[in-house]
């Protein structure tokens, strides 16, 4: 699984949301996280010269994962702009795109009530449109996050562990099922 999070912040939330999976990923998963500090901003020109060498690097990652672990931050009721961007160097062409038939779960947390809510929906919305397989079922939005990730953004609440536990098991059958759909 290739997990990343729409955040550059040090002690980011969304990115300690997805080193958690990494740690309590059930056995036979293992989650390879990547930064998306090195993408720039998306220009048809520079992708017609030639991709840059960390979007290659980015899609190959999408390419050769079973699915995706997607944690976004919310800024201003939508999903960021470096995860968005992202998100459009890996849909083109739209025809070769990796992300094409990817299970994907999303995931988000935020200091607010809101819980990401907007920016998970937005977000699974660009997903679809890029012919990746959003996984529907089961939703991990957390508000108030002060309250579950401690300074440095690593999750600190035991409940919230399990939860992402169960997101992580949840994908993986979501995308067996995808790939027994597909193999038909
Ligand atoms: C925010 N934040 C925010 N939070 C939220 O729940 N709803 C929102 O619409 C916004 N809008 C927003 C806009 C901008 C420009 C910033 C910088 C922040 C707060 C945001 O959730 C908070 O900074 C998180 O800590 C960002 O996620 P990471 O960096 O912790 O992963």
């Amino acid at each position: 699984v290739l997990g990343f999070a729409g955040s550059l912040r040090r002690a980011s939330y969304n990115k300690g949301l997805v080193r958690a999976a990494a740690d309590v990923a059930p056995s036979g998963i293992a989650i390879q996280i990547v930064d998306l500090a090195d993408i720039p901003l998306y220009n048809q020109d520079v992708e017609d010269a030639g991709e840059p060498e960390s979007v290659v690097r980015f899609k190959l990652a999408i390419a050769t994962a079973d699915a995706l672990l997607v944690a976004t931050p919310e800024y201003n009721h939508g999903t960021s702009g470096v995860l968005k961007n992202a998100i459009d160097w890996a849909s083109r062409p739209r025809i070769t795109s990796p992300l094409k038939d990817k299970p994907v779960a999303v995931m988000g947390a935020s200091p607010g009530r809101g819980s990401t809510a907007r920016a998970q929906a937005q977000l699974r919305e660009a997903f679809v449109f890029t012919g990746a397989c959003v996984m529907p079922q089961p939703e991990l939005l957390v508000p108030e996050a002060g309250s579950h990730f401690d300074g440095d953004g690593n999750v600190t609440d035991p409940e919230l562990r399990q939860r992402i536990a169960e997101l992580v098991d949840a994908l993986r059958y979501w995308a067996s099922r995808i790939r027994i759909r597909e193999a038909a």
